[in-house]
């Protein structure tokens, strides 16, 4: 007999972030990134009761909440937030859960936000449906705007997201993958919310045409380095303080920046060793890479890779006036300087 799903307890108690991870500057939007919270919480009232409970279920756990404080940030340094930069920054949410909960199951992955996966708890069908609820929903959200270019760009957004995913699932295993393909993947699959939570940050404050272009470009980098911290994270991080399954990139064939970098960089003997390793799709301990070839050095090499991305972010932000909320979006980009100081490879 089929397994019965019957709908979660919709009241379980919300989570928050692992203690000891890492805390991004959001200080400035603190009390913003708390509205949008209670707001992410109360829309799981607009399902039908039977789903209701999945719904509280992957929004109650809190994540980092990036994309909404940059769009909270960018309406903050043009001009001042308003009830719209809430309802963004919600709908951004719940297209990144959205896209988490469908990552997971493609990724097998049994931990997000400390908690269970959806797919762990009620099985991959469940939570492809569950995915593409919170997906229709956050499009049906964005239909309120009265600019309809705001719509558009949260669907483009969530397109790319998808469209990403699926480009990566395409070349998984594919050792011809290059840099520039990789760099392509990730920027539809991560760094296009991003981007569109900047660009709409501003939009909504009706900021000029260049405006808009400056922080689009902001949120695209900001997006790719995040990535690529993601991607080395993966490889050398630790499961708790990530709340996250980890390791799951080589087992899924997902040849990402370092893995890349080690490969460019092998001697012959060394990437034959290495690709009929990778091509296993095995669970690997990294030692056993570091042991064919500079595997540290493939890491520092990624790491360095991301930092360089970073003075661009920077430099375009200097068409903002100077403000607290511009400084706060530059020390973003000071931050994820840091934590790809402390991706290394644990001795
Ligand atoms: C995880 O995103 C997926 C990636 C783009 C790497 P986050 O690191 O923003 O996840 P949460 O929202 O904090 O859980
Ligand atoms: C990001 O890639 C996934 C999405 C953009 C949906 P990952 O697969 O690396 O993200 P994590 O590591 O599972 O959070
Ligand atoms: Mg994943
Ligand atoms: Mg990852």
């Amino acid at each position: 007999m089929p397994p019965v799903h019957s709908s979660p307890d919709a009241t379980s108690t919300a989570r928050s972030i692992p203690p000891d991870a890492p805390t991004f500057p959001f200080e400035l939007v603190r009390s913003g990134l708390e509205q949008v919270d209670l707001a992410i919480r109360a829309q799981a009232r607009a399902f039908d009761p039977a789903v209701e409970g999945y719904v509280t279920y992957v929004c109650q756990a809190s994540g980092k909440r990036i994309r909404p404080a940059l769009a909270l940030l960018a309406g903050g340094a043009t001009g001042g937030t308003h009830e719209g930069h809430t309802r963004l920054s919600v709908i951004l949410e719940m297209i990144h859960i959205a896209s988490l909960v469908h990552d997971d199951i493609m990724d097998g992955a049994d931990v997000r936000r400390s908690m269970p996966t959806a797919s762990a708890k009620w099985g991959s069908s469940l939570a492809v449906l569950l995915g593409d609820s919170l997906f229709a929903y956050a499009l049906e959200q964005a239909t309120e705007f009265d600019d309809m270019a705001v719509c558009r760009i949260i669907s483009r957004a969530s397109r790319d997201v998808c469209s990403g995913e699926i480009l990566q699932t395409q070349r998984r295993f594919d050792l011809n993958l290059s840099v520039p393909d990789y760099l392509r993947i990730i920027e539809m699959k991560t760094a296009a919310l991003f981007a569109a939570a900047a660009e709409l940050g501003a939009r909504l404050n009706g900021a000029n045409e260049a405006t808009q272009a400056a922080l689009r470009s902001y949120g695209l980098r900001l997006g790719t380095v995040y990535q690529i911290y993601d991607d080395c994270l993966d490889l050398v991080g630790d499961e708790t303080t990530a709340g996250k399954t980890l390791r799951t990139d080589l087992i899924k064939g997902k040849l990402t920046l370092p893995v890349l970098y080690l490969l460019m960089n092998a001697t012959e003997p060394q990437k034959t060793k290495l690709n009929r390793m990778l091509l296993k799709g095995e669970p690997m301990d990294t030692s056993i890479l570091a042991g064919i070839a500079d595997y540290e050095g493939a890491v520092e090499q990624a790491i360095r890779q991301a930092q360089s991305m970073l003075q661009g972010a920077v430099d375009d932000l200097t068409i903002l006036p100077p403000s607290p909320h511009r400084s706060a979006l530059e020390q973003i980009t000071s931050f994820l300087h840091h934590l790809l100081d402390n991706c290394r490879v644990p001795v």
